[in-house]
């Protein structure tokens, strides 16, 4: 009523409110863009495909044991509902959750720690107001001892937790910079293209230097012309990260299909941009095995020597063999043409002019083969059919020795035990093939310890009761 008569007053407490939302959807829609380019869904999401988003659950085989992803949704009960701002930033920034307790490192918050206040705001007001609430559980992550003990973390995040924030380089230009921060901190790519060291930590003198990951290889990405990038225009990377695909160089499979799916193909042009522009900043580090990309001639096959098959997956039921040629011809051709080279538009890629192939190591190509490809890109989806069901270790070693030996770099070459160990997901690093060592070794301190503390007890005794004896001589020779 009194507010009829100011109608000025009535104008402004009606069109706040407004002003409040508008806002609040530009930081809801601001943050949403920040989850996408860190790629928080790549792990908080359900187990199987299509899952509500953030609900976690998802299971990460690390190779210290399973580590199950956290539902970040606003549920009160089972998610972040309760958490604020900085306790978001906590858990970011430090990898200690609202409980105070220790996250492990395949949460990536020694990549995010950079984030700017500015975007944890932003994803904040995203995951409690854009998100929607699941109220489920995700099962309890349990490694085996000495892993199952958080508090460990704490040590190792003294020594390993870079908690500088973003620190840009030096004389570097505004683009730079930003491609700095999304490659370092949001899109985190060091995580899966920077080596680990013994203690499971990004291995800085190797940065973007290419890494195992699983049985799949996250390649050299630094600026070196022949193990890494430095062919690679500005634009190349730029139309790679949004589609996972470059014509006559390289197509995303495994990890980097899914963050091409999930984040990259996403973000805005001027970002990729930027980050394309950084990354070829970053200096060149060769593999001293590597002294060039080998790129071979294409050789005309010789079609009377081969008894081919549809490359669908029934001619594939009586291909029983282990001879590669005819493998490849019933399950690879159809696609990828007999001579290998793919069809002239280049959807099906040539496997010469591939870094599968005329890398340094063989693992994406087998790993393509067992896995297959399935993959959403800004213009495009494309999918390759996954054998690894179908085919033995035996037979894909021989397909994958068949295509390097005639399309790819002959030097490399891969045994039924190598695609056995790549199924399994890699050999595991020294720490954990270590570790019953470690263990056993720890055992022998705790007992080296303890024989130590007895013996310096029963010396402690021994002085103890000679004072006591010379106190009581000392009594009786001044009680004379
Ligand atoms: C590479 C996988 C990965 C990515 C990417 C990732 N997380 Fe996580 N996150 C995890 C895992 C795994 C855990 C649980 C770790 C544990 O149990 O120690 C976790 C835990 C958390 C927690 C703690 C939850 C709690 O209360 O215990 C928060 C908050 C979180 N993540 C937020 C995010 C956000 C926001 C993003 C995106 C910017 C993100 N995460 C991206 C793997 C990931
Ligand atoms: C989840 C792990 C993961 C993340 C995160 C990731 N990559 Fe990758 N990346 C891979 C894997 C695995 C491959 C090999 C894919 C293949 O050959 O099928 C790859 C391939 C590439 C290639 C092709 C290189 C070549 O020679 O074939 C480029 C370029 C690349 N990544 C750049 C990036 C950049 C830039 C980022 C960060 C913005 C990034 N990646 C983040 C795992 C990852
Ligand atoms: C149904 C068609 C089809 C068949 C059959 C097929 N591929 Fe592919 N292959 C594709 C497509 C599509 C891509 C990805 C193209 C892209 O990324 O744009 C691809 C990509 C690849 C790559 C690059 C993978 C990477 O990670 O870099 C290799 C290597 C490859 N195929 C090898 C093979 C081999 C060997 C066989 C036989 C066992 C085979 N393909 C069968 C369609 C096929």
């Amino acid at each position: 009523m009194g507010l009829l008569k100011f109608p000025l007053l009535a104008l402004l407490a009606t069109a706040l409110p407004a002003f409040a939302a508008e806002d609040n959807a530009a930081l809801i829609e601001q943050g949403a863009y920040v989850a996408r380019a860190g790629d928080c869904v790549a792990c908080h999401r359900t187990v199987e495909h299509g899952g509500p988003e953030m609900a976690g659950g998802y299971v990460i085989d690390s190779p210290m044991g399973k580590i199950i992803s956290s539902n970040i949704t606003p549920s009160k009960a089972y998610g972040i509902g309760d958490y604020t701002e900085q306790q978001l930033a906590d858990a970011l920034r430090k990898g200690i959750n609202a409980k105070g307790r220790h996250l492990y490192p395949a949460m990536p918050y020694t990549s995010y720690q950079g984030m700017s206040d500015q975007d944890i705001h932003a994803l904040y007001v995203y995951l409690q107001h854009g998100v929607k609430p699941v109220d489920q559980p995700v099962p309890e992550t349990k490694l085996a001892f000495p892993f199952n003990i958080r508090q460990l973390m704490f040590g190792w995040n003294l020594v390993f937790l870079d908690s500088q924030g973003f620190v840009p380089k030096p004389g570097a230009s505004e683009q730079v910079n930003r491609g700095q921060y999304l490659v370092d901190n949001l899109a985190h790519c060091g995580a899966c293209h920077t080596p680990r060291n013994v203690l499971m930590a990004e291995d800085n003198s190797q940065y973007l230097a290419g890494a195992k990951l699983g049985g799949w290889v996250a390649p050299n990405i630094t600026s070196d012309k022949v193990s890494g990038l430095g062919d690679w225009s500005e634009d190349d990377l730029v139309d790679f990260l949004k589609n996972g695909h470059l014509t006559d160089k390289a197509q995303a499979a495994g990890g980097m299909a899914e963050a091409v799916e999930n984040s990259f193909r996403h973000l805005s042009n001027s970002d990729l941009h930027a980050m394309a522009a950084y990354l070829r900043t970053v200096p060149p580090i060769r593999d001293p095995q590597q002294t060039e990309r080998v790129v071979r001639e294409v050789k005309p096959v010789d079609m009377s020597t081969l008894e081919t098959g549809q490359g669908d997956q029934a001619s594939l039921a009586d291909a029983s063999g282990t001879d590669g040629a005819r493998l490849y011809n019933s399950a690879c051709s159809s696609c990828h043409g007999r001579d290998g080279q793919g069809t002239s538009d280049a959807f099906y890629p040539s496997l010469s002019l591939n870094s599968a192939l005329n890398g340094n190591q063989a693992n994406n190509l087998v790993m393509a083969i067992i896995a297959g490809i399935d993959r959403k890109g800004a213009d495009a989806a494309v999918s390759m059919p996954a054998l690894g069901g179908d085919l033995n270790d035996a037979q894909i070693a021989a397909i994958a020795n068949y295509s390097l030996q005639t399309f790819g770099n002959p030097a490399l070459s891969v045994s039924p035990a190598d695609v056995a160990s790549m199924r399994r997901g890699g050999d595991a690093p020294l720490l954990i093939t270590a570790m019953p060592y470690l263990l056993w070794g720890g055992g022998l301190l705790v007992l080296l310890l303890m024989v130590v503390l007895v013996v310096w007890r029963r010396r402690r005794a021994q002085v103890q009761a000679l004072e006591a004896k010379r106190i009581a001589l000392n009594r009786r020779l001044h009680s004379k």
